[in-house]
C-alpha cells in the first residue's frame, strides 16, 4: 500500500482509533512506559555526572566475535555508541587537510550551485556547516576504510538481523551512502539541529511495515518491544522528502575529522531505547487533539516538543569529547540534535558514514549512485547542487578498492 498525503488528519483520526483498539488500557500502559522512562532519564543523568551516557569502547576493545554480551546490552539500552580509534589519527589528519585543500581549492566558498537544497538553507549562515559534496578522497577513504568495515559488520550483528530462513539483511556487508560532511567554524552561531529522529515521522504510527516493527509497544506486552529487531525495518516506506534517506541505515553516523566535544556544537542524544516508545504512545492519550500527533509532520524529520515531550528532554546530553579517528553511531530510532553555537577554539569538522547493510532495498539505490559517482554529481538522494561536476582531485574508480568497489556496486 503506498502512503498517501490526503486527509491527514482523517488518517490521524482513524489511526488513533485503531491503536487505541489494539492497546486496551491506552493510558496505563503510557504510564507504565512513563515511568519506565523517568527511570532511564535518571540513568542518563547519573551516567553523565561521571563520564557519558553514551557508551564508550575503543576499536581494540572489540574482538574478532564483536561486541560481548555487556557491550551489546549496553548499545541496545544507549541506541548508541561512540567508539574511539575506529580510524588511525595520522591518516585523518592528512584526510582532513586534504579535505580542506579540495574545498578551497575547487573554490566552493564562491560557487553557485545548480540547484538550491531547501531543506538545509534554513541553517545557512555566511559560510555553510554542512557542505554538498559527496566525492572528496576523504570521503571515499572512510567510506571504504577496512576499520569501518569492522565497526560496522559488529554494529550490524547487535541487530536481530534474520528470523529463521528469513534473512532481512546481510550484517557483514556494507553498501556505500554518499553523505555529506560537517565544517563548523569555531563561534559559529548559525542553528543547529533541533532534537528529533530521522527515518519518518507520522510514518511511524499509519505505515503497515512500522505497524507491524512497533505491534509490542501497542499492546500490553510492551517490554517485549525489541528496537534491533530487523523484521519489516527493511520494508517501511516513507513520505518523500529531502530530508528522508532512501537506504536502510542500521545506523547514523560520522567519523570526527577534528577533536570536538561538549560546546563545540557538536551532537546531542538522548541516548535511550525508551524515547520512541514514549513518544508513540504519548500520541494517542486523550489531551492530544484527535488528528494531530504531538506535532509529527509528513516528510519533515520527527520533532521532540517542549510541549508534549518535556521528560525526553531531561534526558538530551551531548556526546562526550571526540578525537580525530573516534566515531559515533546511533540507531535510526534515537533522538539527536546539534548544539546552536560552537564555542570551541577549533574547526569542527566530520564526515558522515551511516551503517547501509545490503539488502534488496539498499541495492537498489546504487546504480543511480554509481552514476552520480561518476560523473561528480551531487548524490541522488540530495538535492541537485552538483558542485563536483569540474572539481579537480575529485575520486575516480581508481581511487576505490575491491571493497570500495562492492559497496559501490560495481
Ligand atoms: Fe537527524
Amino acid at each position: 500500500m503506498a502512503l498517501s498525503t490526503n486527509d491527514i488528519p482523517g488518517q490521524i483520526r482513524e489511526v488513533k482509533k485503531r491503536l487505541r483498539q489494539q492497546v486496551g488500557d491506552y493510558a496505563g500502559v503510557f504510564q507504565a512506559v512513563s515511568k519506565a522512562m523517568e527511570t532511564e532519564v535518571e540513568r542518563i543523568k547519573r551516567l553523565n555526572e561521571t563520564g557519558s551516557a553514551i557508551p564508550e569502547f575503543d576499536f581494540a576493545d572489540i574482538g574478532p566475535e564483536g561486541f560481548n554480551d555487556e557491550q551489546r546490552r549496553l548499545i541496545e539500552i544507549a541506541g548508541s555508541a561512540v567508539i574511539h580509534n575506529t580510524l588511525p589519527r595520522d591518516e585523518t589528519d592528512s584526510n582532513n587537510e586534504q579535505l580542506a585543500n579540495y574545498i578551497v581549492s575547487n573554490g566552493y566558498y564562491t560557487q553557485v550551485p545548480e540547484a538550491t537544497d531547501n531543506y538545509f538553507s534554513q541553517l545557512k549562515s555566511d559560510k555553510p556547516q554542512i557542505f554538498g559534496i559527496y566525492w572528496s578522497k576523504a570521503q571515499i577513504w572512510a567510506r571504504q576504510h577496512p576499520n569501518m568495515a569492522q565497526v560496522r559488520k559488529h554494529l550490524n550483528r547487535v541487530w536481530k538481523w534474520q528470523d529463521g530462513d528469513q534473512v532481512h539483511f546481510d550484517p557483514d556487508l556494507n553498501l556505500a551512502y554518499a553523505d555529506r560532511i560537517r565544517r563548523r567554524e569555531p563561534g559559529d552561531a548559525s542553528l543547529g539541529l533541533s532534537p528529533h529522529v530521522d527515518s519518518g515521522s507520522i510514518e511511524r504510527w499509519i505505515e503497515p511495515n512500522y505497524n507491524h516493527v512497533y505491534h509490542k509497544l501497542f499492546s500490553q506486552n510492551w517490554q517485549e518491544y525489541d528496537a534491533f529487531d530487523g523484521t519489516a525495518r527493511t520494508a517501511v516506506e516513507e513520505f518523500p522528502s529531502p530530508a528522508v534517506c532512501s537506504m536502510f541505515r542500521t545506523y547514523q553516523g560520522w567519523v570526527a575529522m577534528t577533536p570536538q566535544g561538549p560546546g563545540d556544537g557538536t551532537l546531542q542524544m538522548v541516548p535511550s531505547y525508551l524515547a520512541v516508545p514514549y513518544m508513540l504512545l504519548r500520541a494517542i492519550q486523550d489531551d492530544v487533539p484527535e488528528d494531530d500527533l504531538c506535532g509529527a509532520a509528513p516528510g519533515r524529520a520527527l520533532t521532540v516538543s517542549p510541549q508534549w515531550h518535556p521528560l525526553l528532554l531531561e534526558g538530551l546530553v551531548s556526546i562526550p569529547h571526540m578525537n580525530a579517528g573516534d566515531t559515533v553511531w546511533w540507531h535510526p530510532d534515537t533522538i539527536h540534535a546539534v548544539e546552536d553555537v560552537h564555542g570551541g577554539t577549533g574547526y569542527s569538522n566530520v564526515i558522515y558514514v551511516g551503517a547501509v547493510p545490503d539488502c534488496d532495498k539498499n541495492r537498489s539505490f546504487l546504480p543511480k549512485q554509481k552514476d552520480a559517482f561518476l560523473k561528480g554529481a551531487s548524490c541522488p538522494d540530495f538535492a541537485a547542487e552538483n558542485y563536483e561536476l569540474k572539481y579537480t582531485d575529485r575520486a575516480s574508480v581508481d581511487d576505490l578498492t575491491e571493497l570500495g568497489k562492492k559497496q559501490m556496486g560495481f
